[in-house]
């Protein structure tokens, strides 16, 4: 049949999941309501000879009715085969009782041809059960440089946005930058030794490079005690609210916000700033509901909680930290605060924090904490997802040539001239439109350099590796795209698809190819589970290889017949669309030449 697409398959893209629940039905009609929560053991096959996915809950099930696993799966197919027969051929028994699984190839097929119709979302529904997802991500420090741990959390946590909102669910992206740490007090003594006052403001006083602002702020501190003691009542003014404080407070706010709006700018994140600040005045009932609890314990005049499980080094209990002797609040006080906040008022269902790994116990011991408080229901997730470190291409840490931290500006600036030196040179061209790919190219090339690795690990920042045109990189991947685009444009031009058009897949590479396709909508849940940005890219990377493998074996312009003609072009057609949905979830512009 192919082409029609009716509602049946709407809900079957997603293949497993589908699959999970038809045969939990099955199971129910077979053995009784007994078994319903019995786990269905769906998996993807592990070899291709066993077919798309295999079932393995005969072995499981055998004991608890008390047959013999194949007896079990010989009285589960009986009622499976029918609940399947759209998607799947006749299922197939295997050794002791293993239910081989393969795709019909009319299914396969009517999913491509809604691929082709469908570009923007490739006939991938959204979730009927839409959560509130937050995803704290990028956060930098106020007056500190925005670093490349920073740009790490920036690229991770915006895909992490682009796939949770595209598959539907409501999402808060939240920049929880650093706005309300005890360096203000040392900053805003600084400004007014340096002329700062309520009435005139800043005056002549430049502080555009902050960074460095800080440094002086910083020696100040540290070679004058008066200076110190300035600094910790200046703390306290701020804290309490004193105007000329805050006011200076926020001049410091504005001047980073302008530089960080710069780099999410040119890596078009949006994230909506709701800094440590915010928090405030919700620190003492975080507090006092501790207290309240019994969870609060004092520690040489601090105030602690002690989380079961955490040691020090020593192997002493490990405190977490939430009130300083002298009463003043901290980074953990503020999360923890941030934590009911989500959940009470931005009623939450997921949280991801994206930082690097060396914050891991911070957001267990909070989270632990948080739930022992009872802030966060059962149903709530709070999960961090770190990531590792960026290094030198010597493996050692990342700074530039005199040893300074690298700006992110100029590290983007700088991917995208060595971008647009590569394509004069490639082209022999020098345009406008030659500037325009390679500011796209150079930052899809910064981004895709992280975002294709595993990123619990550490990875080597290289211009001359995320640049190549060939291997898993964005210039290649670009390439692939706009390649297949032009193929499909080209042939495209004297046909018209549509879904009544026929998918053939008869050559062993378009079946390859077609398969590949169709299990995107999983993959994304995968994703959305793991929170592994990488196999996006590692999907992408073969999808491109298996394109290849078809178009050396399966002419498109000189198909043997027409409606082979129009059939592949419709796998060039669902490749290139697929090809552009995934690059942006990886926020990633796609171009037309390169
Ligand atoms: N400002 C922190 C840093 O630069 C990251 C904040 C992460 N988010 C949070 N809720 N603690 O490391």
């Amino acid at each position: 049949s192919g082409g029609s697409v009716d509602s049946a398959s709407l809900e079957t893209v997603y293949v497993q999941q589908w699959l999970e629940r038809k045969v939990t039905q099955a199971l129910c009609e077979a053995f009784g309501e007994e078994v319903k929560d019995v786990n269905p053991m769906v998996a993807i096959a592990s070899k291709p000879e066993f077919g798309d996915y295999q079932c393995n809950v005969a072995m499981s099930l055998s004991k608890k009715v008390g047959m013999k696993p194949r007896d079990v799966a010989d009285k589960l197919l009986q009622r499976l085969h029918p609940l399947l027969q759209d998607v799947f051929e006749q299922p197939e028994i295997a050794g002791p009782g293993f239910l081989n699984l393969r795709l019909r190839k009319d299914y396969i097929g009517g999913r491509i041809s809604r691929m082709t119709e469908d570009g923007e979302r490739l006939g991938i529904p959204k979730t009927g059960n839409p959560k509130r997802v937050i995803v704290d991500f990028s956060s930098p420090n106020i007056a500190k440089e925005m670093h490349v741990g920073h740009l790490r959390s920036t690229i991770i946590g915006d895909t992490l946005c682009r796939l949770e909102e595209f598959l539907g669910h409501d999402v808060l992206r939240l920049n929880h930058v650093g706005d309300w740490g005890t360096q203000f007090g040392m900053l805003i003594t600084y400004l007014r030794e340096k002329g700062f006052t309520a009435e005139k403001g800043l005056g002549d006083l430049q502080i555009g490079d902050l960074v460095n602002f800080y440094k002086q702020a910083k020696a100040r501190f540290d070679e004058d005690e008066a200076f110190q003691t300035a600094s910790r009542k200046e703390v306290v003014a701020l804290q309490a609210g004193d105007a000329t404080s805050l006011s200076g407070w926020s001049i410091l706010c504005e001047a980073s916000r302008k530089e960080f709006q710069v780099v999410y700018d040119m890596l078009n994140v949006r994230l909506e700033e709701r800094g440590e600040s915010f928090y405030n005045n919700m620190l003492s009932d975080v507090i006092s509901g501790l207290k309240e609890i019994e969870l609060l314990k004092e520690s040489e005049g601090a105030r602690v909680v002690y989380v079961d499980g955490y040691k020090n080094k020593d192997g002493d209990p490990m405190p977490f930290l939430v009130q300083k002797s002298d009463g003043g609040y901290l980074y953990s006080t503020t999360d923890l605060a941030a934590i009911r906040h989500r959940v009470q008022k931005e009623k939450a269902d997921r949280i991801l924090y994206v930082t690097d790994a060396g914050q891991s116990t911070h957001f267990d011991q909070a989270r632990c904490i948080a739930r022992q408080a009872g802030w966060v229901p059962s149903h709530v997730s709070l999960e961090h997802v770190p990531f590792g470190l960026v290094q030198g291409e010597d493996g050692k840490k990342f700074k530039t040539r005199s040893g300074d931290t690298v700006k992110l500006r100029d590290l983007l600036d700088e991917a995208i001239v060595r971008a647009s030196k590569d394509l004069r040179e490639r082209l022999e061209a020098d345009n406008k439109e030659t500037e325009r790919t390679a500011r796209i190219v150079g930052l899809a090339a910064v981004k895709y350099a992280d975002l294709s690795m595993n990123r619990e690990s550490n990875y080597r920042f290289s211009y001359d590796k995320m640049l190549a045109l060939s291997g898993n990189t964005a210039p290649y991947m670009l390439y692939a795209f706009a390649r297949i685009n032009g193929i499909r444009r080209k042939i495209g031009s004297e046909i018209k698809l549509d879904s009544s058009c026929k998918i053939i897949l008869d050559h062993p590479a378009e079946m390859f190819l077609a398969r590949h396709l169709v299990y995107l909508p999983e993959l994304l849940l995968d994703v959305e589970k793991s929170l592994y940005p990488h196999r996006l890219c590692e999907y992408i990377f073969e999808l491109s290889q298996r394109f290849n493998q078809f178009y050396e074996n399966c002419p498109v312009a000189n198909a043997p017949s027409e409606e082979e003609k129009k059939s592949r072009l419709a796998l060039c057609s669902a490749t290139a669309n697929t090809l552009q949905l995934v690059l942006n979830l990886l926020g990633i512009d796609t171009v037309e030449r390169l």
